[in-house]
């Protein structure tokens, strides 16, 4: 199985598969995709494709990710542990004593890296279309307003392309975008992201910040866009990896910014850091609540292109299990080595989708002196954007943290909450609400693990129940002789 090349790709192998449903009917992008969308999010429904949308001149397609197996699809997998496994042999660089053997082994592994660089191309579907300065416009897209309160229209699933000023290296970020106008929208780059980066270097040397923002494309590109990749890894280079084989790009019409070439739609300008930040939102976000109003810097629109015939991706959060749960769910297995490469003792980790990712994250560790589970806490509070992580919860290594149920039942059992819950502090998500000071907040873990006698616990500690082996096996015999199984 190949990862698709384009969105197109990606709907008819959807659709060879049964796992899309056309909808021929016209629909509203005001409230009414969302109100028609959620539901079969929620059923781990097909993917949809409007094909009619009230006022646009393309179809709009939804919940293309929304399930493990579209996701995989997206990516060219059965199973998302196998871009894992992959990622581990990739990783595998502790055998080697000494320099020269250490880049006799890293040569070759870099050498299958490079492969999937990115590859420059000059005609690309993606420019059949150009529309620039006042032809520029958004009105070409059908532009959800997802919720009631939203503020307005937003685009949900955009690959927010930038360069760092200096050294020139791009990063990918997925940021939504409220439309202000034909040609302006906000960009919602929260203050850790990549994109912020960039446009805190651009504003200390006073220059303009050029923007690209890619809709469609390759599936593992949109994906790559919302993957927490540290910064020296390119997003490009990463859809590369997924899809095995390089992403194409090309040269902006406008910029110096590369993009997928394969995309749908690609919209071109700038961030001007000299410009005062503009109200963005309220809108009902990936919490299952409204993210309040703040100001964000505005991104002004200087070309258009396009696909001859194109679709518009398009995504909707709320209340989880949402869509983006999949996207999320791709990230922590595909994460996992790269984890484990810092973190060994990490057997397995799950965000489940009542804590909206940086709510709670189970851990199950090979515990393996005292407050080992302090270590690893405070190890995941450190990585990456795991700093936002707000309750941690560490068991030990043979609970199966991907059952939320289990994860809790074990932990709740092993702790006396004065004695193995641990409070600490760090930079909270832009999105969560409760936090005492926007962007700081307290944090909570939770030691869920079987507590040691050198932990200072000298009481007796109790054995899980199990049926004897044997016992259980011949009276599950009898069960189902009995027809009761
Ligand atoms: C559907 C969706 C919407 C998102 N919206 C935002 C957003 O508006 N602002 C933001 O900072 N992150 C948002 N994220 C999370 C980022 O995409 C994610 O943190 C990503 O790793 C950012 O890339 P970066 O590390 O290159 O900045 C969104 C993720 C998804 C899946």
């Amino acid at each position: 199985m190949q990862a698709p090349s384009s969105i197109g790709e990606f709907i008819q192998e959807l659709s060879k598969r049964g796992w899309l449903k056309r909808i021929e009917e016209e629909v509203d992008p005001c409230l009414e995709i969302t109100a028609l969308s959620e539901p079969v999010m929620k059923a781990q429904g097909p993917a949809l494709l409007f094909e009619r949308v009230k006022g646009a001149a393309c179809p709009l397609a939804i919940n293309l990710f929304g399930s493990r197996e579209r996701m995989g699809l997206a990516l060219g997998v059965e199973e998302l542990t196998e871009i894992a496994e992959r990622l581990r042999s990739l990783m595998q660089m502790e055998l080697p004593q000494g320099l020269w053997a250490k880049i006799t082994m890293a040569l070759p592994k870099l050498k299958e890296l490079s492969a999937f660089a990115p590859k420059q191309v000059k005609d690309a579907p993606c420019q059949e279309v150009r529309l620039l300065d006042q032809a520029a416009s958004l009105d070409i897209l059908p532009i959800l307003t997802c919720w009631p309160e939203d503020a307005g229209p937003f685009i949900t699933l955009p690959q927010v392309i930038t360069a760092d000023p200096e050294s020139g290296k791009q990063n990918v970020g997925m940021y939504r975008m409220q439309r202000f106008d034909q040609r302006t929208t906000g960009m919602h780059w929260h203050r850790h992201k990549g994109g912020a980066a960039h446009y805190n270097k651009a504003k200390a040397l006073g220059r303009k910040l050029p923007v690209a923002v890619a809709l469609g494309g390759p599936p593992a590109a949109v994906y790559a866009a919302s993957a927490p990749l540290p910064p020296v890894m390119d997003e490009f280079m990463f859809s590369g990896f997924l899809m095995g084989r390089p992403l194409k790009t090309v040269k902006a019409l406008t910029s110096d910014l590369m993009v997928p070439a394969e995309a749908e739609v690609v919209l071109e300008g700038y961030v001007d850091p000299a410009e005062p930040w503009r109200r963005e939102g309220p809108f009902g976000d990936h919490t299952g609540f409204y993210s309040l109003a703040d100001d964000y810097p505005v991104f002004h629109i200087t070309a258009v292109t396009h696909r001859r015939e194109f679709v518009y991706p398009a995504t909707v959060v709320g209340r989880p299990p949402m869509e983006d749960f999949y996207l999320g769910l791709a990230t922590e297995r595909i994460f996992l080595p790269l984890l484990q490469m810092v973190l060994p003792e990490v057997r397995d980790y799950h965000m489940p989708a009542e804590g909206v990712f940086h709510n709670l994250v189970f851990v199950a560790i090979n515990k393996e002196y005292p407050g080992h589970a302090y270590k690893v806490m405070n190890a995941l509070w450190g990585q990456g954007q795991m700093m936002f992580a707000k309750v941690i919860v560490v068991v030990d290594a043979q609970v199966d943290v991907q059952n939320p149920q289990a994860a809790w039942w074990e932990a709740l059992n092993h702790i006396d909450p004065a004695r193995d819950i641990l409070f600490s502090k760090g930079p909270a998500d832009a999105l969560d609400h409760a936090a005492e000071l926007p962007w700081l907040h307290s944090k909570m873990g939770i030691d869920g693990t079987r507590k040691w006698p050198e932990e200072g616990f000298k009481r007796e500690w109790p054995d899980r129940i199990e049926m004897t082996p044997e016992v259980q096996k011949s009276a599950l015999a009898k069960l189902q002789k009995w027809g009761l199984l």
